[in-house]
């Protein structure tokens, strides 16, 4: 009898009632939403509304290269909007990225944000926000759940890859940069209250990163659905509207960047995705996913698309039917909850396999290993409502697995 695990088994149990209990207490909200191609010209007049002055501009200088923050500039100029850029952000954003950009806001006495980019860029703008809310606490103390407790300034989220759902989450994903551990600010304050869903943006997202952010909407969405237990019946609806946008979509976008009613649609799907996930939570998936990309900087839709099938697999009978569910949605065969599960996961490696995804990673150091499992227990229990409490060995199967 192994009693340390049967008392972590009980402990998460108690937890999860508990969550499941405060969740409702939540302020959970969904983003004003600016929609359709074009849309981000339309941003500046809602800013005059809330009579902000001087905004903190956070993108990626990647984008900034490409040109793509220049019809929003131009129209902040004719608003008559100062603006100040930060973009010294590295995919993965680290908490120095965040003081950084903190010190910019500052200086500037900005008193609205602008987070315009992938992931990454909106984190380390809501990590800004929470800084700004905080100036005496580091990331690092406000890491976890509820540690922001207070209102931020007017932020405007304006994603320009459709995969990690920030733009509607609670969540901000810091890496801290001596240690390379990545962690969540976890608070309702910080979920944006403006977003724009503009496909034009993503119409130049190259195929690779169409396909890794793609399958991490995926993964928020079956992560969401099969821990289940703090999800409401929207959570679950917008879970599978999400899998039916990605099935219907995403080869789609990854083909022809150019289809603007694909890029649209994977745009809704992620918005979707990060919603359920906001209250559902992640998984296995997600806090093995950190950890690689914070040991070795393994982009994060790559982290997910790789391991999504193999947790899935591992989980076994807890997810047949939840799994099987899903496969319904998109019209999978199979005559049992176990068979649609098992179709629905070989779908998965499929489109992996379709969009030149790799079956695993080779840069997994052995020594690494129960820094690995420590960090990501410590992330998933007991916070995440997975449907399977894992052990050591757990963890390291699932290593083992994902190795090449
Ligand atoms: N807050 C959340 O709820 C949440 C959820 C999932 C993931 N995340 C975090 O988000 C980050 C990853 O974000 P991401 O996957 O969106 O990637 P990213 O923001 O790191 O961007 C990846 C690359 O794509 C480029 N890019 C972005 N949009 C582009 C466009 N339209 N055209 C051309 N190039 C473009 C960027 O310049 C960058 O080089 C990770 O740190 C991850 O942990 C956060
Ligand atoms: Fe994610």
């Amino acid at each position: 009898m192994n009693y340390r695990y049967l008392a972590k088994e009980a402990y998460c149990s108690v937890f999860h009632a508990g969550m499941k209990i405060g969740n409702y207490a939540l302020p959970y909200r969904i983003p004003e939403l600016l929609e359709g191609p074009g849309c981000i010209r339309q941003l500046p007049a809602k800013i005059r509304e809330k009579k902000c002055r001087n905004i903190l501009l956070v993108t990626d200088r990647q984008l900034l290269k490409l040109g793509l923050l220049d019809s929003l500039k131009e129209e902040l100029e004719k608003e008559g909007i100062e603006y100040t850029v930060f973009a010294d952000i590295q995919p993965n954003p680290t908490d120095e990225n965040v003081e950084e950009g903190y010190r910019l806001f500052y200086i500037h006495d900005c008193d609205g944000i602008i987070a315009f980019g992938g992931g990454s860029p909106m984190d380390c703008a809501k990590g800004i926000a929470a800084k700004n809310a905080h100036p005496n606490k580091s990331i690092a103390e406000m890491q976890g759940i509820l540690k922001v407790h207070k209102k931020i300034v007017p932020f405007w989220a304006v994603p320009t890859t459709a995969g990690t759902g920030s733009e509607t989450t609670l969540a901000a994903v810091i890496t801290e940069e001596k240690t390379h551990h990545k962690a969540s600010i976890n608070d309702p304050c910080i979920m944006p209250a403006y977003a724009v869903l503009d496909p034009e943006l993503t119409v130049g997202l190259p195929a690779h990163i169409t396909a890794s952010t793609g399958m991490d909407a995926l993964c928020h969405a079956v992560e969401s659905y099969t821990n289940y237990t703090y999800c409401t019946d929207l959570e679950k609806d917008y879970s599978k509207r999400a899998v039916k946008l990605i099935y219907e979509n995403l080869l789609k976008a990854y083909n022809d960047g150019t289809d603007l009613e694909a890029r649209q649609n994977m745009q809704k799907a992620a918005f979707y995705a990060g919603r359920s996930f906001t209250r559902g939570c992640v998984g296995y998936v997600h806090a093995v996913g950190h950890t690689l990309s914070g040991l070795y900087g393994v982009p994060h839709g790559l982290a997910m698309a790789v391991i999504l099938p193999h947790v899935m697999k591992q989980f076994g009978p807890a997810v047949y039917e939840r799994l099987g569910e899903l496969a319904d949605v998109i019209g999978l065969e199979g005559d049992t909850p176990q068979e649609k599960s098992g179709a629905f996961i070989t779908w998965i490696e499929e489109m992996n396999e379709r969009m030149n995804i790799p079956k695993g990673f080779d840069m997994i150091r052995d020594e690494d290993v129960p820094q690995i499992i420590a960090w990501a227990d410590k992330e998933a229990n007991p916070l995440y409502p997975v449907p399977v409490i894992w052990k050591e060995e757990d963890f390291r199967k699932l290593i083992a697995s994902i190795r090449l």
